[in-house]
This record gives structure tokens, sequence and C-alpha cells, in this order.
């Protein structure tokens, strides 16, 4: 083993589009663990767009990462050194130990289920299936027949929200861009229809495949898409406001959505959550969505790139729409 930790620190607050030069390269001596700690050495990372947001100096859920500091973000990798009671080396764990090869870890990292490799264990299982989970059937409230629509849907958080919907027996519309995201979503991960918003009108087609109006709307992009969904609402329709990815590289704040007085009119609901205030419960959707991927209910993808070096390329593809599925890096 080397006796240098490769790391990615934050070099600077994006201004607009994020940038490669927004971060930097550091290397730094292996840490040692302290009592109750173990040395983890990292295997995968996983990205979110969230993560656009972690590196503004702005009030939010959680606080900016500084300037100089290693990029946060969640890992999996190999217990190395362990001073933790139930760890020992060779254990495959995953925690928050940011954008590095090597990190220390505590009581807080989770041991991955037996027989589940890091692309399963970072994606249906890990934030992005939990956020599903959680927004679709807590916020959205899926009743058998009614329409659900899903931005985003091809991607990590999307698509297991629109099968989690099919599931309850709904009929699950996605928006997602281009021809093969839309291919996917209606041959492998059950959507029963898919509009690609680079090439159609997302209004028209709207207007076309829920012609009773929708139900559910999970938005993952906020913008005009919400807009237009908003104009096609159903009576008593939950708006889910899971992220709003369209605006995260914007230098100005987008204007709210024009169409937001029909919530009124049809007696809607629209309210956004943040996955983090459900940890109590991370336990028992887990098991439910290990239970649908092991029967085929949920059709997933990993986008695993490859290389370390690789990390601040690998986080853009989120913005430039060209992960399929949960954006990973093996190291
Ligand atoms: N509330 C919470 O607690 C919580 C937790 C996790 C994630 N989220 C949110 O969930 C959403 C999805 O996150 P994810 O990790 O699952 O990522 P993802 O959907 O796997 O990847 C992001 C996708 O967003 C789409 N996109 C990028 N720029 C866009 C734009 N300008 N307009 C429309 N679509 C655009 C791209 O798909 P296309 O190719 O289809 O454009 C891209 O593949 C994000 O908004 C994220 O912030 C919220």
């Amino acid at each position: 083993m080397s006796d240098v930790n490769r790391q990615w620190l934050l070099r600077a607050r994006p201004v607009g589009m994020v940038k490669e030069s927004d971060f930097e390269r550091a290397e730094t001596p292996i840490p040692s663990p302290g009592p109750g700690e173990v040395l983890v050495r990292n295997t995968h990372l996983a990205f979110e767009p969230a993560m656009r947001g972690w590196m503004e100096d702005r009030p939010s859920y959680i606080p900016p990462v500084g300037i100089g500091e290693v990029m946060r973000g969640m890992t999996v990798g190999e217990v190395v050194e362990s001073n933790l009671d139930g760890f020992a080396p060779g254990d495959r764990v995953s925690g928050m130990i940011g954008w590095q090869e090597y990190g220390l870890g505590d009581a807080g990292l989770t041991k991955l289920p037996p027989g589940v490799e890091a692309p399963l264990a970072m994606s249906v299982l890990a934030i992005t299936g939990l956020t599903a989970y959680f927004g679709m059937l807590d916020l959205g409230e899926p009743k058998a027949g009614q329409t659900v629509v899903v931005s985003g849907a091809a991607g990590a958080t999307g698509s297991v929200a629109g099968q989690i919907a099919k599931i309850h027996g709904c009929r699950v519309v996605g928006i997602a861009g281009g021809a093969d995201k839309c291919s996917w979503l209606t041959k492998e991960a059950h959507f029963d229809a898919a509009i690609d918003y680079k090439s159609e009108d997302v209004g028209a087609r709207l207007s076309e495949l829920c012609p009773d109006g929708i139900h559910v709307y999970f938005d993952n992009v906020g913008g005009e898409i919400l807009n237009e969904v908003l104009a096609r609402i159903a009576q008593k329709a939950r708006v889910v406001l899971c992220g709003a990815i369209s605006g995260y590289n914007l230098e100005e704040t987008q204007p709210g959505p024009a169409n937001y007085f029909n919530l009124v009119i049809q007696r809607g609901r629209m309210e956004g959550f943040i996955v983090l205030d459900y940890v109590s419960r991370f336990a028992e959707a887990t098991e439910k969505l290990l239970g649908w991927v092991q029967d085929g209910s949920i059709a997933w993808q990993a986008d695993v790139q490859k290389g370390f070096e690789n990390a601040p390329k690998t986080f853009l593809r989120l913005f430039e729409g060209a992960n399929t599925g949960k954006q990973l890096l093996e190291f």
C-alpha cells in the first residue's frame, strides 16, 4: 500500500455551470485511525446533483464544503485497519468519506449487506433509492389506477420513483432526455410511456398521455417542465418537489412556475422534502427496495466511470445528462 492519500479539494465556489477547475488535487499522508475509528480505502465514489449546492456558501439543509476542504461524497470501500468493535480489515463499508482514496470512519459507517456489490449498494439501496421511496410513498401517496408523471425519469432517483408508483398500480409516464433513455424506460423499467423532452413538445405529449389529468408529479427538474405539468394536474394532485436540476447551474434564480394557481383550482398540494429527515426509517425502506430489485419489480442502472483522476469530469456528467443511471466512479 502506498503511503500517499490522493484527494480532490474544493478550490473555488462555482459561478454558473460547475467546472473541473472548481476542484484541485492534493496529496497528504494516509491518516491513522484513533480509538473507535477505522481506516477505509475507498473503491467507489457516488455523485449527487446536490453536490453543486454544497459547493455554494449559502444557508441550506447541510453546511457548505469549505474552500480547501476535501469534497464531500458517499463512498464504498474496504476497511484496512480497525480500532472499532464490530469492524475488521476486509469489511466492505459505505459512508461519507469524501473524494479521497483513504479516510477515517467511525460507528456511522454501514456494512454492505451480504452479496450486495457497490453499484447496487450506492444506488437503489442508498440516497437516490431512499429518496424515491419516501418522496413517492409519503408525499406522492400513489393510488391504484392513478396517473403518475416523473421527470428526470431515467436517472437514479426518477427511475426508482416511477417503478415504485408502478408497483402500487399506477399508470406511469416518464420524462427524460433522448430516445435511448426513453426506450430504456418503457422496455426495461416498466414505465407505460416516455416523453423525450429534448425532441418532443412536453405539454402536447402530456395532454395526449394524461387525458384525465396528473394525480402525482415527482419533480426532479423544476423549470418549464414543472410549469407544463402544473397546467395538467388532476383534482387533489400531489406535486412532490424532489429536485430542480434545470436551475442548479443558473446564475439567476428561476422565476416561480406561472401555472401555480392551478393548484388552487384543482385543490392540489405541492411539497418539498429532504431524504435525510427519514434516517430513522432507512432500514425499513432498504429492505423493501432490495426485495423489489430481487423480484424484478425494479430495474436499475449504474454508470461506473473509472479512475480517481476523473472525479470532477465524472461529476459534470450529471449536468450534461451523460449518465445512464446512478453516476459512480471506481478508483
Ligand atoms: N430531496 C432530496 O432529498 C433529494 C435526494 C437526492 C436527489 N435529489 C434530487 O433528485 C434529482 C435526481 O438526482 P439523481 O442523483 O437521481 O441524478 P440523476 O437523475 O441520475 O442524474 C441527473 C439527470 O438530470 C437530468 N438533467 C440534467 N440537467 C438537466 C436540465 N437542465 N433539465 C432537465 N434535466 C436535466 C439528466 O437527465 P436527462 O438526460 O433526462 O436530461 C441527468 O441524467 C436531482 O434534482 C437531485 O437534486 C433530491
